[in-house]
């Protein structure tokens, strides 16, 4: 066993219990700011790397660009010596470096890993012994030893090796995933434990100490891998329980049965039963994302994940299905919908955030103007639109007081800042996705 690794072993835990050691966080998104400001708080001195100037800039003058995070916890994380750069070469400053990038699906519905290996290739080459680089994108299991650790090895400009026990000279490496759940406040970030893997028990031990420095638990697994598919069976889990609300929605529409009350009253069950609620199709970065990492890597296998496929092909008919209703509802009232005035409520993906990736808002609309509506929106997290990844709305959020001159307002997002009686008051019809206008009766509400 080399002495020095030992050493520098110790030292980094000594480090970490101290607050002295550096943080890296690679990404100052959802997930890398409010992770950063956790480590701010427990007073290490954190750096937020970037690759998009305004954000440095933006964080850098103590400002903010999530709704969620006021400009005075980035001030103060500030000055506990926070700041945020898009200079790679201080990636050899840090003791522990977080990867927290994107991991979307490209255009072929396949993972796009260009985010990880472009963080991964630009911080190779400043890597150095002793440090401790934690992924936490979400990604498919095999992402860390597969992926990472060859580009990692391959970048690194003194030949350094991923050290998978204290007597190599080389870098640790572990894979922790994340469960933020934006805009839910029920639970401190603090007590949501922490899945950790490691490539070998050291980066593992090691991970745990830096995790453990600001939540109360971690939760040790045996690999990476293993971690990587904790995270993935999480977000199945909730993806094809929603798929299966949304069947039994548009089954009991037919039969007459108010699916609400029914999970309502289902989940009065004190065991056994988890209450998940159907909506108009899933959004966000991770539910609609994310088990289309594993059937792909499934694939590899000679194996087909049917229950994420059949779950996806659900939940992606439910926009089609919103726009039937909205048609149905517009026609029984000697309506088309063709040149009619449509008013969305919420572009957002869930209630009171200010996150509209992959929201079926975005779906809805593209779908309605294609059916030759004319369509406006309303959201209070988003007063302007513009060019997105796969839409160009560039449109402005219309105000509430406009509502009378639309034929059908269409709640998608069920902001809690809406007043949904008065909404209902106001308009000709309301096409309600989300069960808002619950204990509401009125005639011109149709719920799907
Ligand atoms: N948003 C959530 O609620 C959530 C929850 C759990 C897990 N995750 C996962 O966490 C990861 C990050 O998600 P997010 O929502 O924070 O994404 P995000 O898009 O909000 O933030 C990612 C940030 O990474 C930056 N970036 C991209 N490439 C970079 C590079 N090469 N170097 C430096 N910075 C780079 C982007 O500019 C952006 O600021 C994803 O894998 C996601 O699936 C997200």
């Amino acid at each position: 066993m080399s002495l020095a690794s030992l050493d520098k072993t110790i030292e980094l835990t000594r480090r970490i219990h101290s607050r002295d050691a550096r943080i890296g966080i690679v990404g100052m998104g959802y997930v890398g700011l409010p992770l950063a400001l956790l480590f701010s708080d427990e007073r290490f001195r954190v750096t937020g790397f970037d690759i998009d100037p305004r954000k440095v800039d933006t964080l850098n003058k103590g400002g903010t660009y999530i709704v969620r995070i006021p400009a005075a916890e980035i001030d103060q994380a500030r000055e506990h010596g926070f700041t945020a750069t898009a200079d790679y070469a201080r990636i050899a400053e840090m003791d522990v470096v977080i990867i927290c990038v994107p991991t979307p699906l490209d255009e072929h519905h396949e993972p796009d890993l260009s985010y990880i290996t472009g963080t991964v290739n630009s911080s190779a080459p400043h890597a150095h012994g002793g440090q401790l680089i934690i992924l936490a994108s979400t990604t498919y299991p095999g992402t860390t030893e597969e992926v990472v650790v060859p580009l990692l090895e391959k970048g690194n400009s003194s030949g350094l090796r991923v050290a998978r026990d204290d007597s190599s000279p080389g870098f640790y490496v572990a894979f922790s995933p994340e469960r933020e759940d934006p805009g839910n406040d029920s639970v401190a970030r603090r007590d949501i434990p922490k899945v950790i893997g490691g490539c070998g028990p050291v980066a593992r031990d090691l991970a745990a100490a830096t995790y453990g420095s600001i939540f109360n638990r971690t939760v040790p697994v045996s690999s990476p891998a293993a971690a990587e598919m904790t995270k993935l069976l999480e977000n199945i889990y909730r993806c094809v329980n929603i798929a299966l609300v949304n069947e039994l929605k548009q089954l009991c529409m037919r039969m007459g049965i108010d699916l609400a009350e029914v999970i309502d009253a289902a989940k009065t069950k004190p065991f056994g039963f988890q209450a998940f609620y159907p909506g108009p199709g899933l959004g966000g970065h991770c539910i609609p994302i994310d088990p289309f990492y594993l059937s792909w890597k499934a694939r590899e296998f000679d194996f087909r994940t049917r229950f994420i496929e059949l779950a996806g092909e659900i939940n992606n008919a439910m926009p089609y299905f919103v726009v039937e209703n909205i048609m149905e509802a517009m026609s029984r009232r000697g309506k088309a919908l063709c040149g009619s005035r449509v008013l969305i409520l919420g572009l957002a993906y869930k209630r009171d955030i200010d996150d509209l990736r992959e929201s079926p808002s975005l779906t809805i609309i593209e779908l309605l103007q294609k059916r030759g509506a004319h369509v406006e929106y309303n959201d209070p997290f988003f007063p302007t639109v513009g060019q997105g990844r796969k839409y160009a709305l560039n449109m402005t959020s219309t105000p509430l007081n406009e509502i009378p001159r639309f034929d059908c307002v269409v709640i998608v997002t069920d902001h809690s800042q809406y007043d949904y009686p008065g909404i209902v008051a106001k308009a000709k019809l309301v096409v309600d996705t989300r069960n808002a206008t619950k204990g509401i009766d009125a005639p011109n509400i149709v719920r799907c």
